[in-house]
């Protein structure tokens, strides 16, 4: 599958670079052409020597090895390649890789890169959550960068959280899925975040949405070479590379925006929060603040997703359910309701999911009565995961 495909596989030192030896041999087993970069601090957890052996070819150490021609390792490594990996990324390259810091093999050759970057961050809970890295990280993916997990769970150091690099069958399936992305050609409309319903000129109606889910949805099903159309309501997130995006406030605003782009839609993933009511009259004017007690009446919305459910003809149409409680008995009676494919469904008021927090718990549940429960996983990797069922299913269903 990756048959003539030139891969550089840069280590960074952290404990997980013994997890990098699984990664090359996978990729050599897939027929990839592997060389591997290793930083000083790597070595100090493993030998080279278990790379060279692995990939059969050289492996790079150092800037100034003289038994390479100076000045043109770096460049061929990095521009002489199909897709560059950094597997683990340590803070500390993830950190020069975002500010342009050249000062060893493996920071050079990322800022020479002309090619593809995949990152696959690896550090403790405390460093990763550090929102130092996480702008770097945001930094890097804005430039285009692919970032791959991590994963949460117990780390080496004994914390527990987020911080534990991919496993390296998903890093290699993330970088099969960069060569032969599964959603090209495909039509994917996401809708995310809330919907805002206005009292009067200043004051409005919402949710805690944050709309990451969502966003995330959308940046995993661009880069598996899907045509995305994003209908997002009010949020704080930069919007995805290579999406259409489209802002809307309110729910009749969404709904407008989705019926648009409905008919030419395979796919059609709703994780917005849609309000489910809003006010019967937006004031022309601020309300003044008189009496004691306002009593405010509010009207029903629009159910954006049911309203598509009784539209649909081709399209897989997968809706979320958060809920605080009996979440897949509310979950089972919606995805009915609503003539849904596959529905989504989480408890909010869980520890590590839900609304405005960067990992989720969710199961998939699908219309023959099938589920799927995932793990706690960064809201990207169950992005990941919603979207390798959403394809399955799709073969299974139309053969495509
Ligand atoms: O009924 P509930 O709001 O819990 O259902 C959640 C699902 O329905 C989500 O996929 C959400 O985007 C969608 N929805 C909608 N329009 C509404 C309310 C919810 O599309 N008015």
């Amino acid at each position: 599958m990756l048959t003539g495909k030139k891969i550089t596989v840069g280590i960074a030192g952290g404990i997980a670079a013994y997890k990098a030896a699984e990664l090359v041999s996978g990729l050599v087993k897939n027929g990839a052409d592997v060389r591997v970069v290793m930083t000083a601090s790597a070595r100090e957890f493993i030998q080279p020597l278990t790379f060279s052996a692995l990939s059969g070819n050289t492996v790079y150490t150092d800037m100034f090895d003289s038994s390479h021609r100076y000045g043109v390792t770096h460049i061929e490594l990095a521009q002489n390649a199909d897709l560059l990996v950094v597997a683990p990324a340590t803070a500390n390259i993830i950190a020069k890789a975002a500010n342009g810091i050249a000062d060893d093999l493996l920071s050079t050759i990322i800022l020479a890169a002309n090619i593809p970057v995949m990152i696959c961050p690896a550090m403790n809970t405390v460093m990763y959550n550090n929102p130092v890295v996480q702008q770097n990280i945001e930094k890097l993916c804005q430039l285009g960068c692919r970032i791959v997990g991590p994963n949460s769970g117990i780390l080496a150091c004994g914390a527990k959280g987020p911080g534990r690099m991919s496993e390296p069958r998903e890093i290699l399936q993330a970088i099969k899925r960069f060569f032969a992305p599964d959603l090209a050609g495909v039509n994917i409309l996401v809708s995310a975040g809330p919907t805002r319903e206005p009292l009067d000129p200043v004051r409005y109606l919402t949710n805690r949405s944050s709309g990451k889910m969502g966003y995330n949805l959308a940046r995993a099903a661009a880069e598996r070479g899907g045509n995305v159309v994003l209908v997002s309501g009010p949020v704080n997130l930069p919007p995805p590379a290579g999406v259409e995006l489209i802002k809307v406030e309110t729910a009749e605003q969404m709904r407008r925006a989705m019926l648009d782009n409905f008919s030419a839609a395979d796919i059609v993933l709703k994780a917005a929060a849609v309000a489910d009511y809003r006010p019967k009259h937006a004031a022309g004017e601020k309300i003044k603040k008189n009496d004691d007690a306002v009593a405010l009446q509010l009207v029903k919305n629009p159910d954006i997703l049911a309203e598509l459910g009784q539209l649909k003809k081709h399209q897989i149409l997968v809706g979320f359910a958060a809920e605080t409680g009996n979440i897949q008995e509310y979950a089972r009676k919606k995805l009915e309701q609503k003539n849904l494919d596959m529905i989504v469904a989480n408890n909010v008021s869980e520890e590590g999911a839900g609304f405005d927090v960067d990992t989720n718990i969710v199961t998939i549940i699908y219309r023959n009565g099938d589920m799927k429960k995932l793990p706690r996983m960064s809201k990207y990797a169950v992005a990941q995961s919603i979207l390798d069922e959403v394809t399955a299913y799709r073969s299974e269903r139309f053969g495509k």
